[in-house]
């Protein structure tokens, strides 16, 4: 499976406290963020580096610097908002594109209701976030929008991923890493995670 389950001590202590039943909205708020700060650092590591030379403090000074790769930042609407902070922590000058899906209640596939992409996309790595990954559908669809409009290098930033979700998304597109905190065990029949975190959007939102 191309998912990257990151190990890493903070982010398993992390998602941890998320999962705890009582944790209130800017609790989620807050940790939802530093993870997909985690999760980012994570996701970019293989960025392309340039050696050049700068005027450093005891004369010129040979540094290694980000490559000119643009990068666009794809939050799925709602819930992948609160992911948004955390990962422009990071790389501050990322332009942002924007999937708003909703599922067509007739083909229940999801439906763009918004998109709006920045340009130059055929340059750009594209990290999406959103928060779960659980049937996949609508990370498989922002994949589809995304390399119809020229994108060629996508990874996918989730906080917790079903093995159903990570499967449906491997056989569409198999070039696209998954970057997740965890791989958990199934969706129930309602299509919630298992153990999972519950509605993440409504978490975030605090619209419980
Ligand atoms: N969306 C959520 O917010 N939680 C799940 O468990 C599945 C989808």
């Amino acid at each position: 499976m191309q998912i990257t389950v990151v190990k890493h001590p903070l982010v398993q202590h992390k998602l941890a406290l998320l999962r705890a039943e009582n944790v209130s909205t800017n609790k989620f708020r807050l940790l939802t963020e530093e993870l997909a700060r985690l999760l980012a650092y994570e996701a970019t590591r293989d960025l392309p580096l340039e050696s050049t030379m700068i005027a450093g403090w005891c004369g010129p000074v040979e540094v290694q610097q980000v490559k000119g790769k643009k990068l666009t930042v794809v939050p799925i609407l709602r819930a992948g908002i609160g992911m948004l902070n955390g990962v422009l922590d990071l790389v501050p000058s990322a332009k942002i594109s924007v999937v708003g899906l909703a599922r067509n209640e007739e083909t229940l596939q999801p439906e763009p209701y918004f998109e709006k992409f920045v340009g130059n996309l055929e340059d750009r790595l594209a990290l999406i976030i959103d928060p779960m990954l659980a049937t996949g559908g609508s990370l498989v669809a922002t994949i589809d929008m995304l390399k119809r409009n020229g994108c060629k290098d996508i990874k996918a930033i989730v906080m917790v991923a079903a093995p159903e979700g990570v499967k449906l998304v491997n056989d569409a597109h198999p070039d696209v890493e998954i970057v997740a905190a965890s791989l958990d065990s199934h969706l129930n029949e309602q299509g919630y995670i298992i153990p999972g975190l519950g509605d993440a959007g409504d978490k975030i939102f605090g619209t419980t």
